[in-house]
């Protein structure tokens, strides 16, 4: 038992794991796709982090398969497994132990060396690997110290900024580098296709995309999170070193699609990703003229999905690592529009990678889009607006209208809705959102210590409480609460649908 825990330590340690028969599998079907029928025997491959050569199981050509590791251990197995695993077919002269991040490929076997050092020839060679995805970027999950001790990284580290604290993004611009007009036929995450920390890597990878596909990540031993794991194969392209790269433009492919695969493998969709295009973030900032006069606040940060969590409304400061913009009458608009941009579709594992873009102007005059944008910003869980923090300035209703006790201390919202055109869909969000401020006023009306200045978050925790945890409980035992929220949050969700397709109309999402 002690035994298997180091192990696993060890593999954790080493950023490792395994590739699941069936992706092993599927990924030979995609190399046909691209090399042929007879690619076995036409190409040579080489698994320069082959594990104990779980990639390799299934080949049948052993005196075109090239197979190392930087362990020992790993390639000890392999050796012992050949002579017991009939899926895996190797020359023992072809296993051999090799790091491929420090190492002198002076140290490759002979045969293999002569393949990479003539250009014709390594045109035939496929790297087809799944490197170890550890990164030193900070953060509980990171495997602090395991990318940054490779001569690759000091090698290339001014190269590729943060993506070189990624040890897959270290394999692919060695490769990339020492083995040029190679093929690359790689699992891993899909980070490196469209996110901004690898802009530097997309600049120095030249390469065509072939094939590829992607899968969910807890598909695979020991991953778990709601990401993707992609195939790729790639033709490299670049004539020159990457020493030399400043003077050669980047032929990274400004769009790639992947099949997206359901866990048999069968094909569920198409999945694009983009590069090349401004991300919201820009535009964000570029319109957002300094706000006078703040009603709140909004955070956020990357352009991602997998960031969307972080993008909230609040009237307190917050020192984390957060961007902030001011919110203001002149500005509403636009951070509505972000707002909602950013929040109308669900982060799933297949669109976790996707980024936000920078628009294009048809926004600008589709008011309805704006107006709805608006009221999906009131009456969303990430508005956070809170009267004990300051002058709640998003109340959309007048006290008349929802029978409040006293003069609001601030009539803003009530004012800034007054004369818009709303969908019937943002009429009815209104309406029920009504409804509820109705029911917290009528409730509160003899009760003088809660405020009647109450924001949709605060009638929120006036019903439902908090647990001992200090979480606010999901539900009230006040059941005509329960219907009324359970009607304005119905009435949202068809706000929503209605707001999405104008979010990839306007170009902040690509299909
Ligand atoms: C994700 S596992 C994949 C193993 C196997 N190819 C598979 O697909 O199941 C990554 C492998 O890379 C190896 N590795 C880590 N760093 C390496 C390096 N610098 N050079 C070569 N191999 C390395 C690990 O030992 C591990 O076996």
């Amino acid at each position: 038992m002690e035994k298997r825990l180091v192990i696993n330590n060890l593999r954790e340690i080493r950023g490792s794991f395994f590739t699941p028969k069936i992706w092993a599998d599927k990924s030979k079907e995609y190399l046909a796709s691209v090399f042929g029928a007879d690619w076995q025997d036409e190409y040579y491959v080489w698994d320069c982090a082959a594990g104990t050569g779980n990639l390799l199981a299934g080949l049948s050509n052993e005196y075109n398969v090239w197979a190392s590791d930087v362990d020992q251990g790993n390639v000890e197995t392999m050796q012992s497994l050949i002579d017991i695993d009939e899926n895996l077919n190797l020359l023992p002269v072809h296993v051999f132990q090799f790091d491929f991040l420090n190492d002198s490929f002076d140290k490759v076997p002979e045969e293999l060396k002569k393949i990479i050092d003539d250009p014709e020839k390594r045109k035939k060679l496929i790297v087809y690997i799944n490197p170890p995805y550890a990164e030193s970027s900070g953060g509980e999950k990171a495997k602090t110290g395991v990318s940054t001790q490779h001569k690759t990284h000091d090698d290339y580290k001014k190269l590729l900024g943060k993506a070189s604290n990624e040890l897959f993004s270290q394999f692919i611009i060695r490769i990339a580098d020492l083995i040029p007009h190679c093929n690359l036929a790689m699992f891993s995450t899909l980070k490196y296709l469209n996110s901004s920390n690898f802009k530097n890597l997309r600049r120095v990878f030249s390469a065509s995309f072939m094939n590829g596909f992607m899968v969910h990540a807890d598909t695979f031993d020991n991953v778990h999170g709601k990401f993707p794991i992609g195939f790729l194969i790639w033709k490299l392209t670049a004539d020159y070193h990457i020493s030399e790269y400043e003077e050669k433009p980047s032929e990274f492919p400004k769009e790639i699609k992947l099949d997206v695969l359901d866990t048999a493998g069968n094909k569920i969709a198409t999945k694009g990703f983009y590069n090349g295009i401004e991300y919201i973030n820009k535009w964000f900032v570029e319109n957002n003229a300094l706000a006078k006069e703040s009603i709140g606040k909004v955070y956020y940060t990357s352009n991602d999905f997998q960031q969307n969590n972080l993008v909230f409304i609040s009237l307190t400061e917050t020192t984390s690592h957060l961007s902030c913009n001011e919110i203001a009458k002149s500005n509403l608009v636009q951070c509505s529009i972000y707002f909602a941009a950013r929040h109308c579709f669900e982060h799933t594992w297949i669109n976790h990678n996707d980024q936000f873009l920078y628009p294009n102007d048809g926004y600008k005059n589709d008011t309805e889009f704006q107006n709805n944008c608006l009221v999906y910003t009131l009456f969303h869980g990430k508005n956070n607006i809170q009267s004990q923090h300051g002058i709640n300035h998003w109340i959309p209703f007048t006290e008349k209208e929802v029978g409040a006790r006293e003069k609001f201390e601030s009539n803003f919202m009530s004012n800034f809705l007054k004369g818009r055109t709303l969908s019937a869909e943002a009429a009815a969000v209104l309406g029920a959102g009504k409804e509820l401020w109705k029911y917290y006023h009528a409730t509160i009306k003899n009760n003088k210590t809660v405020s009647h200045n109450a924001s949709y978050y605060d009638i929120r925790e006036y019903f439902q409480g908090r647990k001992e945890s200090g979480t606010m409980n999901t539900k009230s035992t006040d059941e005509t609460y329960n219907a009324l929220l359970a009607a304005l949050r119905g009435t949202l969700k068809t706000l929503t649908v209605k707001i999405q397709p104008k979010v990839y109309k306007y170009g902040f999402l690509k299909e």
